[in-house]
């Protein structure tokens, strides 16, 4: 029997992680063109903290059900569905209508768990065109982190200029997005300098392949220890998760026309004096903003995933009754790669 009912947790207010409420919901009717999908697990991302606390500015729904990452299996399909039956090992898509080629704003309002309802239900309507399917060797844990941190990770080092093998690349702490590139990046014959606050992260971080480390807290000039790593020529490309406060390293850390890939905004303190606009003219380098990326670009990293038999790095497991807990987990930072929760037992 088709289920009807499912359990989900709202946001009714945006005040904090104490707000998520969890309760029964009937589920929509499904369309000619939308799948039904057993929620298996769901990865927790930086941005559902900004949307609990009011603070994630591209807009939230009012009550949202929240989340963007979820990993399932298809338990019925739409009249009109091609291509996709019942049993299929699926994740859906950031942004459900982003099938290809570049963002626009109505593709951007189409955002799991921010302008429409998300994923941190156990029966989730999805519309097909959205859908990818999982890598064989990946668990439903597993395969819940790769439409966010992993697709962003993959956009930036496969953009307009893509890594190549012996390119340096710099990402910034160990959280979801900097561990997924420093993944990609050595199953791609690059070269990782990784920072972290911490030394037994970086220690995993080394595990992970990356070859030179930089604790950002006792070496707080780290782009100048970048530039001694690399003789003085700077990194290929940079995954900026920093934003305000770390940018300006960036740019002294970049090499003349690198590639700095703005992500995140984890240090909100803007330095002082910096003049970026005269720092990025003067590296003559290029500063590009990443908005996750498209379904043709997850299908991609997929086959990149399968190749190098890459295997998310998950921190921690969580039960659907401890979301709150996941979250508090994910704010504390305490964790290396990603935060999940498990939906079904
Ligand atoms: N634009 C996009 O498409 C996109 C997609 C995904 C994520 N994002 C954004 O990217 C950022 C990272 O997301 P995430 O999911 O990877 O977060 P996350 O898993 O919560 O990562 C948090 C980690 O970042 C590191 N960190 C914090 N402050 C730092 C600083 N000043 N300098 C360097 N590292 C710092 C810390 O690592 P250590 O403990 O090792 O220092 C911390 O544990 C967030 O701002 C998120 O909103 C944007």
């Amino acid at each position: 029997m088709t289920p009807t009912i499912t359990k989900e947790y709202r946001l009714p207010e945006y005040t904090g992680i104490q707000a998520l409420r969890l309760h029964e919901a009937e589920l929509v009717a499904l369309r000619g063109n939308d799948v039904l999908m057993k929620v298996h697990a769901v990865s927790l991302q930086y941005r559902d903290l900004m949307v609990a606390t009011g603070k994630y500015t591209p807009g939230v729904k009012d009550n949202v059900l929240p989340c963007s990452d979820a990993a399932g299996e298809i338990v019925e399909v739409g009249s009109d569905v091609q291509g996709w039956k019942k049993g299929d090992r699926v994740c859906a898509n950031f942004s459900v209508d982003h099938i290809a080629g570049d963002m626009t704003e109505s593709i951007r309002q189409s955002a799991l768990g921010g302008p429409i309802d998300g994923v941190l239900t156990q029966y989730k309507v999805l519309p097909a065109h959205c859908l990818v399917s999982i890598p064989g060797h990946l668990s439903y844990e597993e395969a819940s982190t790769l439409p966010c941190a992993a697709l962003t990770a993959y956009n930036a080092l496969h953009g307009p200029v893509p890594m190549k093998a012996g390119d340096y690349i710099l990402v910034l702490g160990t959280g979801g997005v900097s561990i997924f590139a420093l993944q990609l990046a050595t199953a791609s014959g690059a070269v990782v300098i990784a920072t972290s606050s911490s030394d037994e992260k970086l220690d995993k971080a080394k595990q992970l392949g990356a070859k030179h480390v930089i604790n950002y807290k006792k070496t707080p000039e780290w782009d100048q220890e970048v530039l001694k790593i690399t003789n003085g020529r700077g990194v290929d490309h940079i995954i900026e998760v920093g934003g305000p406060g770390t940018l300006p390293k960036s740019l002294k850390a970049v090499k003349y026309a690198g590639w700095i890939h703005t992500i995140g905004f984890l240090s909100s303190e803007p330095s002082e004096g910096a003049n970026l606009a005269m720092e990025c003219l003067s590296k003559a380098c290029f500063i590009r903003g990443i908005l996750i990326g498209s379904r043709h670009q997850f299908e991609d990293m997929n086959r990149l995933i399968i190749a190098a038999r890459l295997r998310p790095v998950i921190d921690k497991v969580f039960s659907f009754d401890q979301a709150r807990e996941a979250y508090e987990y994910l704010e504390s930072q305490k964790h290396i790669g990603k935060v999940v929760i498990k939906v079904v037992n």
